[in-house]
């Protein structure tokens, strides 16, 4: 590589940066990209959210299989699961999909080169590359976008054998005997959830009373009684208090609700707690790069880092831990570079839970509303049993609620159901484009379809709802 001068520098190749690289370039920048891994693409690419979600719908077929084939009069006998075979599929979506990251960058002309990247001072950025080290320069800006890694207990260090990150859980050669998963977050229960259909015993230890705080008091509520009812064990308001490992078992040791001490065997331990920033070896103190009180890269509103010309995005900055999240920063801090104006509603970011059946949301749940709206408040809610199209798939688990304010605004809307993760996008384009129930009602839907359901928790909004 001869060129080591660039508009911008982009540092980690995950959702952010490679969304921010090819929107970058879009706009006329000459852009390197910088990534310290094989292959582009990121956690989310490779060991997050495109992996997870591969084997989710393998285990849900294989649940299916074993569980649903029945009703629709469908004899298979017994399924059985090759876990060897299963982890390949997976593995190919991730080749097939990072290769297409891969291809994307040439076909916008970033030049991507594999090193481990530090600020260097200025402008400048060093890379440590398989050929030795070499020095990039930016003309315009230097983007850190590496993104972050799991976190990890002082008292149940991963070994990654047997207490394991999501990484590790990805890949299990075998399906577990017993799989405890220390954290009901995002990761624990989707992939608690693909070791339990596969045939696992898991239990899921949460420090917090119930699971997934952010979500809406009646989603999580129903989310909890449905994974129970797959089989999931939880342990709610629980203390960790250690893992010992011997040979290839673990006693995992926690204090319940109650006060009382208990000791889970099992075989497997995974340990999803949330993730950290990924800074290290960035140099960031040395280039004068600011961090927060939660050890988060300081931005201001336009991504800016307290060093000039160093910019941050994605898990590295403040908000929520979202591919999604990251990739709208990517184009709108390409986009503040051309001079446009770039922006992302923080107010109108989806999150999802990949679940049986999948939860998903936008805008504030309800307790949140009525603190800040009171008797504004109006909720419109719908039920999954009623919808034709539910009903045929067999899918009628679940509900959608609509959350208006004054004037009928909708604030946020809270999908418990089949593809929640679809039909979420309807409920951020209202709020998007600042949308009231009445938009969503007057809409039409097509019949049958589960988007109808949308639909009339609009309508239920307005009290007006048909099918219920
Ligand atoms: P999380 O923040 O979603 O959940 C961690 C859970 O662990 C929380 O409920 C917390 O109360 C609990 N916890 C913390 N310390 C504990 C302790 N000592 N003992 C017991 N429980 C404890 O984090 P998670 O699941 O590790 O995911 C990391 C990030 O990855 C999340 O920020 C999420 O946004 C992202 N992610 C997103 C997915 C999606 O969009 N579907 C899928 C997977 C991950």
């Amino acid at each position: 590589m001869t060129k080591t001068t660039f508009d911008a520098v982009i540092i980690g190749a995950g959702p952010g940066g490679y969304v921010a690289a090819i929107r970058a370039a879009q706009l006329g920048f000459d852009v390197a990209l910088v990534e310290k891994n094989a292959t582009l693409g990121g956690t989310c690419l490779n060991v997050g959210c495109i992996p997870s979600k591969a084997l989710l719908d393998s285990s849900e077929l294989f649940a299916m299989a074993a569980h649903d084939f029945a009703s629709h009069g469908i004899e298979v006998g017994e399924p059985k699961i090759d876990v060897p075979r299963m982890i390949a599929r997976k593995r190919k979506v991730v080749e097939e999909l990072t290769r297409g990251i891969a291809m994307l960058m040439k076909k916008n002309g970033v030049t991507v080169i594999r090193g481990r990247a530090r600020l260097a001072g200025g402008m400048r950025v060093a890379v440590a590359t398989d050929d030795g080290e070499i020095e990039l320069e930016a003309r315009k800006n230097i983007l850190l976008a590496t993104g972050s890694v799991p976190v990890e207990l002082p008292f149940a260090p991963f070994d990654g054998r047997v207490v394991v990150s999501s990484t590790e859980a990805l890949e299990f050669d075998r399906v577990p005997e017993h799989l405890v998963v220390v954290g009901a977050g995002f990761i624990g229960l989707e992939l608690g959830s693909v070791w339990r259909r596969l045939g696992a015993r898991v239990t899921v230890v949460e420090m917090l009373p119930k699971l997934l705080p952010m979500m809406d008091d009646e989603v999580s509520d129903a989310l909890t009684k449905a994974l129970r009812k797959q089989g999931l064990e939880f342990e709610l308001g629980a203390k960790l208090e250690g893992v010992r490992v011997t040979n290839e078992r673990a006693t995992v040791e926690i204090t319940k609700a109650d006060g009382t001490r208990a000791a889970i065997e099992c075989d497997r331990v995974l340990v999803a707690v949330g993730r950290r920033p990924f800074a290290e070896g960035l140099g960031l103190e040395a280039a004068g790069v600011e961090l927060d009180e939660r050890r988060r890269v300081k931005i201001d509103d336009e991504f800016r880092t307290t060093a000039p010309g160093v910019s941050a995005i994605g898990d590295l900055v403040r908000g929520p831990m979202l591919a999604h999240k990251a990739e709208e920063e990517g184009v709108a801090w390409a986009e503040i570079l051309a001079g446009q104006p770039g922006h992302v509603n923080y107010d109108a970011i989806p999150g999802v839970v990949y679940t049986w059946p999948e939860a998903a949301y936008v805008g504030l749940t309800e307790r949140e509303a009525r603190e800040r709206y009171a008797d504004a408040v109006k909720v419109g809610k719908f039920a999954f049993a009623a919808n034709g199209r539910a009903k045929a798939a067999g899918e009628r688990e679940g509900f959608v609620k609509v959350i208006t304010g004054p004037r009928g605004r909708v604030l946020g809307v809270h999908i418990f159901g089949p593809r929640a993760s679809e039909l979420v996008a309807e409920a951020v384009l209202a709020m998007e484009f600042g949308g009231t129930a009445e938009d969503i009602a007057r809409t039409c839907h097509a019949h049958p379809t589960l988007s109808e359901a949308v639909k009339e928790a609009a309508l239920a909004a307005e009290g007006r709802v048909i099918h219920s």
